[in-house]
């Protein structure tokens, strides 16, 4: 059984990759500093999969600390997720984003080669297109960087790139994500805003709990069928599903870097996205249409080809399981993961 490292992984992501991974049969070790989430979610995790998870907290900015979970562990395989993720934080404080987003992946990276770890999964972000040239957007559409968090993923990738190339065991492979959204159709884990959701599932449902009077939709005057923008939502499990398949892949690939688009290859308009939760869920969201939001793009969905081709991976889910699936999570956790 290969044991795999999934840094973050008490965050929205990291904990549905930890009950995939469990599913597929790899043992997990999770480490967090829980500075965006809790240890209930994997706790939660444990509950799901009946299996227990090596967890612990650790900063990656302490690299004594990560060097110790190398060390007390025999670590396969990684799966790096820990970071700060909010845009409108990074250009507001840009210094703490490269800080924290590349910092940790030094020290990872600097544990990896010494404790001859060679394969590892990367988080990356469609964001790093910036404007889209073509949709769908292909692995090799340009980059253009728009803001400080965005950069700090362009960074990471370069970062990775190099090491790669100059430490030629490593089997690396980034996933650009595109919008992940929903929740495990148990309704025990799920995305968990500790602050205002800058994302739009989250925002929908936590005023469909009541808990916000009105969802905006930022402008209907865009070039698409119904005037909102069009993005690639793609439901968090089969997500977490892509990167069980990237790991697989570094045990077959020869050493290299390759980069992977994760989306559906559909696009979906926020108003779509409102109709259908708003039927599969049987609820009313007040809305109030205002201005663009300074930054977004009209249309954005991938080309996931070379997913499917290269990784064997499939999304399976579509809008309103995603749907389904995000309220459930928000019903049955009203207030998030706190302790009833
Ligand atoms: N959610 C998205 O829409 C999305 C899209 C593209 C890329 N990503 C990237 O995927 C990764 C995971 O995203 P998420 O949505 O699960 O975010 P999240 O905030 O829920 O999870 C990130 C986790 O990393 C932890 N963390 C942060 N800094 C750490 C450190 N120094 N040491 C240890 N743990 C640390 C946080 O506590 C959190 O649990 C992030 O790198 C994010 O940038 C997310």
């Amino acid at each position: 059984m290969e044991t795999i490292l999934v840094t973050g992984g008490a965050g929205f992501i990291g904990s549905h990759v930890c009950v995939e991974l469990v599913e597929a049969g790899f043992r997990v070790v999770a480490i967090d500093n829980f500075v965006n989430s809790t240890p209930q979610a994997l706790k939660r995790v444990e509950t799901i999969t009946g299996e227990r998870i090596h967890w612990m907290e650790v900063d990656m900015m302490d690299e004594t600390a990560l060097d110790q979970v190398f060390h007390n562990h025999s670590i396969d395989a990684v799966i790096h997720l820990a970071g700060l993720k909010a845009v409108g934080e990074s250009v507001v404080d840009p210094l703490r984003y490269y800080l924290h987003n590349l910092t940790p992946l030094l020290h990872l990276c600097e544990c990896m080669q010494k404790h001859h770890v060679h394969r590892l999964v990367f988080s990356s972000s469609a964001t790093v297109y910036g404007p889209p040239q073509q949709v769908p957007i292909p692995e090799t559409h340009p980059i253009h960087t728009a803001n400080p968090y965005g950069r700090t993923k362009h960074m990471a990738e370069q970062m990775l790139e190099d090491f790669q190339r100059a430490y030629f065991p490593m089997k690396i492979i980034i996933l650009r994500y595109f919008n992940p959204i929903g929740a495990h159709p148990s309704g025990l884990i799920g995305e968990n805003p500790a602050d205002v959701p800058m994302n739009i599932m989250p925002y929908m449902t936590e005023v469909a709990i009541g808990k916000r009077p009105v969802l905006h939709i930022f402008g209907d005057d865009y070039p698409t069928r119904d005037g909102t923008c069009i993005r690639d939502f793609v439901h968090i499990t089969d997500l977490a599903k892509g990167h069980v398949k990237g790991i697989e892949a570094t045990n077959q690939i020869k050493s290299s870097a390759r980069i992977y688009n994760l989306g559906t290859g559909k696009g979906t308009t926020v108003k779509e996205l409102l109709r259908t939760f708003e039927q599969v869920n049987e609820t009313k969201i007040p809305t109030w249409t205002t201005v663009r939001r300074p930054g977004d793009v009209a249309v954005s969905y991938a080309d996931i080809s070379k997913a499917i081709e290269e990784l064997d991976w499939n999304p399976t889910k579509e809008i309103e399981d995603m749907c389904r699936d995000a309220w459930k999570w928000q019903r049955l956790n009203p207030a998030g993961y706190v302790k009833k």
